[in-house]
């Protein structure tokens, strides 16, 4: 038995996953998001610590009453939030998160540095709102008294990891997502850390996903009723983790991932790193040793929360997907604009927000719901978009909480043009990071084959839904928001 830890968004999940891949404990434990001003987000990485050592408690006592023993835990977690720590290696301040949107004028200065095809020509990427490096520009700006006293800047499940072991470092597929890692040679860029005058000793050493990063600390072995010395295996971030437990890599680069979480994903698993040479979507490592793309539209389900939380408390999800698709294709000419938390892909602009336009007397929940459904549709396939000629994917498996309606799966799918499959399991972040420590466990010789012998096998495709003209007028509202701003 591996353990598998995601530290996600709303809370941090642990599961502990067979060598044949079946869930024998589990345990989810939640924190809350900060928001102090309009555009921010953070978390207190002591609430990230408390709520894991909660769940891997939980998850050592249902182990030990099945009387199993873990081999090795795995790492995963939500990528690009900045957890600055100082030389004693406690965090100076709440750690600002991947959907952070305060970092305009970093990336203006990281672009007046270093010219944007530089950058995606070491990184595979252009400066991003969103990542780590550009929080790390914020924080020296903003705040000179904390920053003159960051010695690390960790990754959240970096964060944990150190927590857990005493050891800090990271791998390549969450370090990716900071913004100054070099993509061939899977090590932190000094180009883009001279230029920008940050020191490369703020940075953890990069291991491989599958290596081992340290050993549980004694008295969080007793803490927590694990065994000490358990060995801590580096990970990955959710998204590569994800892509593991999906069996998602180079070798089968026409298979994919749509993920329909708080933000929505598509994931196209690549033979070779290959960038959009305008940076629009993201090209990382990938936890296997090879490359992916991931284009990311910030607001996906957590768009649909903020509507039931706004407009429909009272309902459930079900009865407000069923609801909207009685508006029909279009949604009755109402248009919604997704940016709820500024855009990542393809616009990459954390100013855009959202809107809703085409209203009448007519306009009911049913159409609020429809439009704002096909508008994440319509955001994902603008995304889709920039990826098709770089990628060979020719199918998709869903993951994440909305992929449980086939509704909004077939008007994402209908949008991309692309099969999109469920798979009979959908494993997630903290079954990927189960498997990303099977081998140091040694129960697969490595972790190709714990991926082959572990991937769900996509089981039922779903219907693709037309949206009519509806995309039309998305693109129509697009531009009129951009022509004002
Ligand atoms: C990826 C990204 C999100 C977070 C969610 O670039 O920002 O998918 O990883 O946890």
């Amino acid at each position: 038995v591996t353990l598998g830890l995601d530290l996600g968004t709303s809370g941090v999940k642990v599961v502990a996953l067979t060598a044949a891949g079946e869930t024998l404990a589990h345990a989810t434990h939640s924190y809350p998001l900060l928001t102090p001003q309009p555009g921010w987000t953070e978390q207190r990485p002591q609430d990230w610590a408390q709520a894991t050592m909660q769940a891997l408690s939980e998850v050592a006592t249902q182990l030990r009453a099945g009387g199993h023993t873990p081999l090795a835990l795995g790492l995963s977690g939500q990528m690009h939030g900045l957890t600055a720590l100082d030389a004693h290696g406690e965090p100076l301040r709440p750690a600002p998160l991947w959907n952070d949107g305060r970092t305009g004028e970093a990336v203006e200065e990281l672009e007046r540095r270093l010219p944007r095809s530089e950058l995606i020509a070491r990184t595979g990427n252009r400066a991003v709102p969103g990542f780590q490096l550009p929080k790390l520009l914020w924080l020296r700006q903003a705040e000179p008294e904390t920053f003159a006293r960051v010695r690390h800047a960790l990754l959240p499940k970096d964060y944990l990891g150190y927590l857990l072991t005493g050891q800090m470092h990271t791998e390549a597929s969450d370090a990716s997502g900071v913004g100054a890692l070099n993509l061939t040679t899977r090590a932190w860029d000094e180009g883009v850390l001279d230029a920008l005058e940050l020191p490369a000793s703020l940075f953890p050493q990069v291991l491989d996903s599958w290596a081992v990063s340290g050993r549980l600390k004694a008295d969080l072995a007793a803490q927590t009723g694990l065994p000490a010395g358990l060995p801590v295996v580096a990970g990955g971030g959710d998204n590569a983790a994800a892509g593991v437990a999906l069996g998602l890599s180079a070798r089968r680069p026409e298979v994919g991932s749509l993920s329909l979480g708080t933000s929505g994903v598509v994931f196209a698993p690549l033979t070779e790193p290959t960038p959009d040479p305008q940076g629009r979507v993201h090209l990382f490592a990938h936890a296997d040793g090879s490359y992916h793309l991931l284009g990311v539209t910030l607001a996906a389900a957590g768009a649909l929360q903020w509507l039931h939380d706004r407009l429909a408390p009272e309902t459930g999800f079900a009865a407000l997907l069923e609801e909207a698709q009685s508006a029909g294709p279009g949604a009755g000419g109402v248009t919604f604009l997704p940016y709820l938390s500024g855009e990542r892909s393809p616009h990459m602009r954390a100013d855009l927000r959202g809107s809703w336009t085409g209203l009448s007397l007519a306009t009911g929940r049913a159409e609020l719901t429809r439009s704002l459904l096909e508008a994440t549709a319509f955001a994902l396939a603008d995304t889709y978009d920039v990826m098709r000629p770089l990628s060979q994917v020719q199918r998709l498996l869903s993951t994440g909480g909305g992929a449980r309606s086939d509704f909004w799966l077939g008007l994402v799918g209908g949008a991309l043009g692309l099969e999109v499959q469920r798979s009979a399991r959908e494993p997630g972040a903290a079954d990927g990071a189960a498997i990303l420590a099977m081998p140091a466990a040694g129960l697969y010789p490595d972790l190709e084959a714990a991926m082959e012998a572990l991937r769900p096998e996509g089981e039922e495709t779903v219907r693709n839904l037309d949206s009519g003209t509806a995309r039309v007028a998305y693109q129509q509202a697009y531009r009129r928001l951009w022509a004002e701003g």
